[in-house]
C-alpha cells in the first residue's frame, strides 16, 4: 500500500426516495461505510457521499395517491432515510438528494455536451398510453392477461403463472393499472444515447480491473449481444427535469440518478473550502472514485455511466464493486414469514452494531448472495463481541482499577506477543482494502482468542493471592489491554461506537491504525463499563413480530385505498357490443367446489376440484388473495364450463370460475342459492 495520502470519493447506491430502507439496502450502506471508515483510519483523505434517488414515475404517483406533491414526499422520505441511516452509524460526508439544483445543472451540461459531441439521436416510438389518465406507462404500470397461458392479473413484462417474457403490447386485455382503463397505443418522439458510440472506450475500461470478474464476464455478454441505444427521454407528466431543447420531455430517472454522484459531492464543496470539483472530477484526474452497488444496478453502473462520464469530458470510475443480495434464514426477505425487516423495526429492538458486525462477518469481495441467519446472527455475535472481545477487557480492568489504581504498567510484559498483534495490522488492513471483510474479521478473532489464551495461562487472578506478585499480575493485565486496544482499533471500521466506549474506557482521544505502534504504558484508564451486551433471543423475536405487525399496517393502508378505488375509478368500461348468439354459446353451469388446495410455487393460484354433475372438472383461479382454500371447501359456484382446456404452468385448466370485484382481498366468487344443484346451467 502507498504510504502517501489518497484522494478517495466513495459513493452507495441512491435509495428510492419513496420507499423505507430495509436490512437488505443496509448490506451496501454498511459496505460502504465499513470500507469509507477504514479509508480514513489510514489518513487518507476519503470522503463519501449519497443522494435520495427521487425522480420517476413510481414517486410521481404515489405522490398522488397520498394527495401530497412529489417535492412534499421526497421531503418526508428525505428525512426518514437520513435518521435510519445516522442510527446505523452510516458516516456519509454529504447526503443530498437527485431533485437538487446542483443536479439540475450537472445534468444539463452532461446533456448539451452529448448532443454537441453527437451522441443521441432522435427517434419515434408507439408506447402504452393511458387515455384516461393521459399518460405513457411503464411496462409495470399495465396489467392483463398472459398472452401465452392465459392467467389473469399478470404484468406487462412478464406471466408469474409461466414465466413467460413479452411487450407489454402483446398482453390480452390490457389494463392501465393507475386509471383502469385500456391502453392504446400511441406514438411518441423519444431521445436516445447512443451507447454503441463507446464500444471501443467501453470494451478497454472493462479490461482494467475496474469490474469484478463476475462483471466482467457479464459485460462481455452484453457486448456479444451488441450495445443498443439507450432511452433517456419521458414524456410529460413525469417528476424529472425537463429536457433543455425539449420541452414537455423529461430525463429518464435513470440517467440523472448516477449524476446525483456528482450533485452531492458538488454540494459538500460548497460547504467545504478545501475540496475543488474539478480537481476530482476532470477527465483523467488520479483521484480514486469507487461506486459500491448491488448487483441488479450493474448494467446501469459500467455499461451507461462510464458511457456517458467520458462522453462528457468527465473522469471515468476507478471502479465499480458490486455486492450480492441478503437473504433471511435462506430464503428472500418475506414479508409474511417477518423477515422483510425495516431499518426502523430493527433500531426499535436491537442495536445496529450487532447486524454491522455479522455482515462484515459475512461480507466478501464477490457478488455471491449472502444470507442472514438469526440463529447463527444470536450465536455469533455473542460468541465473538461478548464472549471474545468484551472478555477480555472486562476480566482485565477489574484488577487495574482496584489494586492499580488504573494505572497500566511502565513496561510491557510480552513485546513479542504484542508485536505479533501489531504485525498482523498489514494482513488485515489488506483485507479491508481489498473488501474481504469476512476473512478480516476471522483473522481478529483468532488473535482474540490468542489474547484470551495468553491471559489464561499466565492466571494472574491465582498469581494475585501469593504474595509479591502485584507487579508481575499488573502486567499481565496491562497486556490483556493493550492486545484488546490493537483488536478494537482492527474492529473501529465495522464497530464505530463499541470503539468509542473502548475509547473512553482506555482515556485515550485517538483510535488511528498507526497509533497501536507503541502500546499504551504508564497510563491511567478509567473504570470499566460493558461495552456491548448480548443479543436476546426475546428481542429477535420481537422484531420479527414487529415486522409482521409493519405488514399488516401495509395491508390497511392498500385495503382503504383498494375500496376507494371501487367507489370511483375501478368500474371498467362496458366492453365492445356482442350478438345473443356469442353470448348463447357461453355454457354457465352450478359448480360445487369439492376440493380447494393451495398450488406450490403459485402466488395468486388455487387449485380447485369442481363437481358438475356427472363429472368434475379441474380448475385453476387466481383468488388466492382473497380466499383461503378451506373457506370454499362446500360452496357453490358458476363456472364456463365448455372453455377449451389450457395448459397452465401446474397443469391442466378445465374451465373458469366467475367471480367478481377489482382484486386484491376484494375478490368474490359468485355464489347462487343454496336450492341450486351441481351440473344445472346458467341462464
Ligand atoms: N435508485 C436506484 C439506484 C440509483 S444509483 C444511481 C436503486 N435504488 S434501491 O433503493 O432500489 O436500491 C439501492 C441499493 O440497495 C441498490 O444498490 C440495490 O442493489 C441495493 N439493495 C436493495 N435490496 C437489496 C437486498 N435485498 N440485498 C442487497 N442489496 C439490496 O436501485
Ligand atoms: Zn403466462
Amino acid at each position: 500500500m502507498t504510504t502517501t495520502n489518497r484522494h478517495i470519493l466513495v459513493t452507495s447506491a441512491l435509495p428510492y426516495a419513496n420507499g423505507s430502507i430495509h436490512i437488505g439496502h443496509l448490506v451496501e450502506y454498511i459496505q460502504t461505510d465499513i470500507w469509507v471508515r477504514f479509508q480514513k483510519m489510514q489518513g487518507h483523505d476519503c470522503i463519501y457521499v449519497c443522494a435520495d434517488d427521487a425522480h420517476g414515475t413510481p414517486i410521481m404517483l404515489r405522490a398522488q395517491k397520498e394527495g401530497i406533491t412529489p417535492e412534499q414526499l421526497i421531503a418526508a422520505t428525505d428525512r426518514e432515510h437520513r435518521a435510519d441511516f445516522a442510527d446505523f452509524h452510516i458516516g456519509f460526508d454529504n447526503f443530498h438528494s437527485t431533485h437538487s439544483e446542483e443536479n439540475r445543472e450537472i445534468a444539463e451540461t452532461i446533456y448539451k455536451r452529448l448532443r454537441d459531441g453527437g451522441h443521441i439521436e432522435k427517434r419515434t416510438i408507439k408506447q402504452a398510453y393511458d387515455p384516461e389518465k393521459e399518460m405513457f406507462l411503464p411496462d409495470r404500470f399495465i396489467k392483463g392477461t398472459c398472452p401465452k397461458c392465459g392467467a389473469e392479473d399478470q404484468y406487462g413484462d412478464n406471466c408469474e403463472v409461466c414465466g413467460a417474457t413479452y411487450a407489454p403490447t402483446e398482453l390480452k386485455n390490457p389494463v392501465s393499472v393507475v386509471s383502469g382503463a385500456t391502453p392504446v397505443e400511441k406514438e411518441s418522439e423519444h431521445y436516445f444515447f447512443k451507447l454503441a458510440d463507446f464500444e471501443l472506450m467501453l470494451r478497454q475500461w472493462t479490461q482494467g480491473e475496474h469490474t469484478q470478474p463476475a462483471i466482467s464476464n457479464k459485460l462481455n455478454e452484453w457486448f456479444e449481444a451488441g450495445l443498443q441505444s439507450w432511452d433517456i427521454s419521458r414524456d410529460a407528466p413525469y417528476f424529472g427535469f425537463e429536457i433543455p431543447d425539449a420541452p414537455g420531455k423529461f430525463f429518464y430517472v435513470w440517467l440523472d440518478a448516477p449524476m446525483g454522484y456528482m450533485a452531492s459531492f458538488k454540494n459538500l464543496c460548497s460547504k467545504r473550502d478545501d475540496l475543488d470539483f474539478d480537481a476530482w472530477w476532470k477527465a483523467g484526474s488520479d483521484y480514486e472514485l469507487y461506486h459500491f452497488i448491488g448487483k441488479d444496478i450493474a448494467y446501469f453502473h459500467t455499461l451507461f455511466w462510464p458511457a456517458v462520464l467520458s462522453g462528457s469530458g468527465f473522469r471515468t470510475p476507478s471502479a465499480v464493486f458490486c455486492h450480492g443480495f441478503l437473504t433471511v434464514n435462506g430464503q428472500k426477505m418475506s414479508k409474511s414469514r417477518g423477515t422483510f425487516i425495516k431499518a426502523r423495526t430493527y433500531l426499535d429492538n436491537l442495536n445496529p452494531e450487532y447486524l454491522r458486525y455479522y455482515f462484515a462477518a459475512k461480507l466478501g469481495s464477490g457478488i455471491d448472495d449472502l444470507d442472514l441467519n438469526l440463529d447463527d446472527f444470536i450465536q455469533r455475535v455473542n460468541a465473538d463481541l461478548v464472549g471474545k472481545m468484551v472478555n477480555i477487557a472486562s476480566r482485565c480492568a477489574g484488577y487495574i482499577s482496584k489494586k492499580c489504581d488504573g494505572q497500566l504498567s511502565k513496561t510491557c510484559a510480552e513485546p513479542a506477543l504484542y508485536n505479533e498483534f501489531v504485525a498482523a495490522g498489514e494482513k488485515i488492513a489488506a483485507l479491508y482494502e481489498k473488501r474481504e471483510f469476512s476473512h478480516a474479521v476471522r483473522e481478529i478473532m483468532a488473535l482474540a482468542d490468542r489474547a484470551n489464551q495468553y491471559i489464561d495461562e499466565q492466571k494472574p487472578w491465582a498469581l494475585a493471592k501469593e504474595e509479591g506478585k502485584q507487579e508481575q499480575v499488573r502486567d499481565i493485565y496491562s497486556m490483556g489491554i493493550n492486545l484488546f486496544r490493537v483488536l478494537m482499533t482492527y474492529l473501529k471500521p465495522v464497530l464505530p461506537v463499541m470503539a468509542e466506549a473502548s475509547k473512553t474506557f482506555l482515556n485515550i482521544d485517538s483510535m488511528q491504525w498507526s497509533d497501536i505502534k507503541v502500546p499504551l504504558l504508564d497510563h491511567a484508564i478509567s473504570k470499566f463499563k460493558p461495552l456491548m451486551t448480548r443479543v436476546e433471543q426475546e428481542k429477535v423475536d420481537a422484531l420479527i413480530a414487529a415486522s409482521k405487525e409493519d405488514l399488516k399496517q401495509e395491508h390497511h393502508k392498500t385495503e382503504r385505498k383498494a375500496s376507494i378505488k371501487t367507489v370511483n375509478e375501478n368500474i371498467e368500461p362496458i366492453a365492445e357490443q356482442i350478438e345473443f348468439t356469442d353470448f348463447a354459446k357461453v355454457d354457465l353451469r352450478i359448480a360445487k367446489i369439492i376440493k380447494a388446495e393451495h398450488v406450490e410455487g403459485a402466488d395468486k393460484l388455487l387449485q380447485l376440484t369442481l363437481d358438475i354433475g356427472n363429472e368434475t372438472r379441474n380448475v385453476f383461479a387466481g383468488i388466492k388473495s382473497a380466499y383461503a382454500p378451506e373457506e370454499l371447501e362446500g360452496k357453490l359456484t358458476v363456472m364456463v364450463a365448455n372453455l377449451a382446456p389450457r395448459k397452465m404452468r401446474f397443469g391442466v385448466s378445465e374451465g373458469m370460475v366467475l367471480a367478481a370485484g377489482p382484486g386484491g382481498k376484494d375478490l368474490w366468487i359468485l355464489e347462487p342459492h343454496q336450492g341450486a344443484q351441481p351440473g344445472m346451467r346458467v341462464k
